[in-house]
């Protein structure tokens, strides 16, 4: 089957089964122009946690389709292709955290949504790029077990006079951005405006013009009177950008970085996710109860 009728049947498929399909902005292209909702870990996560469908079909990775699953724990939700992971969500392990929690009882453990089930079950508060300053800020504590990343507990430390002590976890997609690319970047496109997702490198961050979660990056492309944008974050984030703002104009900083997980996922593996009901979302009912718990905390926060 070509492209095209690959996406009519998906279309076709998606009516009859009743599923929303929710698309994260690092996705390929073609499956990006099939989405119900294209979106950051944050939105999705809220639609997920209100949709009216029988089904959610996620094209991300594995810990977002956890969490439409344990937020919507009564709903069939189905991750295309079961190797789609983030290396940063297995970073972090209850056991360590657990001991980090026992020596600072004082302290709250706020996660990123970019954990296991495991770990947001023994987290007080999750978050994501797009609320972690002010889910810190809002939280009734002083001191902050931050994980798993490191980058983006260091953004969030700028903002707070709180204590964070953060677990040594990084992005290995945006830890690859470096100074150099941004000094490079800014000689060759001196009217670009650099803009850099938190999870890079602090050093990067520090030399950026702007720091955004990736739909906060949409939304900023949309509205700025900027023209020419370099972006320092997963290359999908250019597709979108691309095609939303045709007047605008958007380079990668440095080389093209790409996140493996969310690329695994084709056509393909879509409509046989769709035709074959796979491959389905299953935890461990009391993980899935505590682990929404740190959910909805964070889904009232913000
Ligand atoms: P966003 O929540 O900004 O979409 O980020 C998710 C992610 O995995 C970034 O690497
Ligand atoms: Fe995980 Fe990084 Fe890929 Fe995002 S870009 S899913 S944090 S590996």
């Amino acid at each position: 089957m070509n492209q095209e009728n690959l996406s009519e049947q998906i279309l076709k498929l998606k009516k009859e089964k009743d599923a929303i399909l929710l698309v994260h902005n690092y996705q390929r292209d073609e499956i990006q122009l099939l989405a119900d909702h294209l979106g950051d870990s944050l939105g999705l996560s809220r639609i997920a946690a209100q949709a009216k469908e029988r089904m959610i079909v996620f094209c991300g990775v594995m810990f977002m389709a956890e969490t439409a699953k344990i937020l919507s724990p009564e709903k069939i939700v189905l991750l295309p292709r079961l190797d789609a992971g983030c290396p940063m969500a297995e970073m972090a392990d209850v056991k360590g955290l657990q001991k980090l929690k026992d020596e600072n009882p004082d302290a709250m453990l706020i996660s990123y949504v970019n954990s296991t089930a495991e770990v947001k079950a023994i987290t007080d508060v999750c978050c994501t790029s797009a609320n972690a300053v002010q889910v810190v800020q809002n939280v009734k504590a002083d001191k902050i077990i931050f994980a798993p990343d490191r980058n983006l507990a260091s953004w969030v430390q700028r903002f707070t006079d709180k204590q964070i002590i953060p677990w040594d976890g990084f992005c290995y997609v945006h830890d690859q951005f470096t100074v150099e690319e941004v000094e490079t970047a800014r000689a060759k496109h001196p009217d670009g405006v650099i803009v850099a997702h938190p999870e890079c490198p602090k050093e990067v961050v520090d030399l950026a013009d702007e720091v955004f979660s990736t739909s906060g990056m949409v939304k900023f492309a949309k509205e700025s009177n900027a023209k020419k944008f370099i972006l320092g974050t997963e290359a999908g984030m250019l597709d979108r950008l691309k095609r939303e703002n045709p007047d605008k104009t958007f380079f990668a900083l440095g080389s093209v970085k790409v996140c493996r997980g969310m690329k695994t996922t084709r056509l393909e593996d879509l409509h046989q996710a769709l035709e074959n009901n796979q491959h389905q979302i299953e935890l461990d009912p009391v993980i899935m109860n505590r682990a929404r718990k740190s959910l909805e905390r964070m889904l009232e926060y913000v």
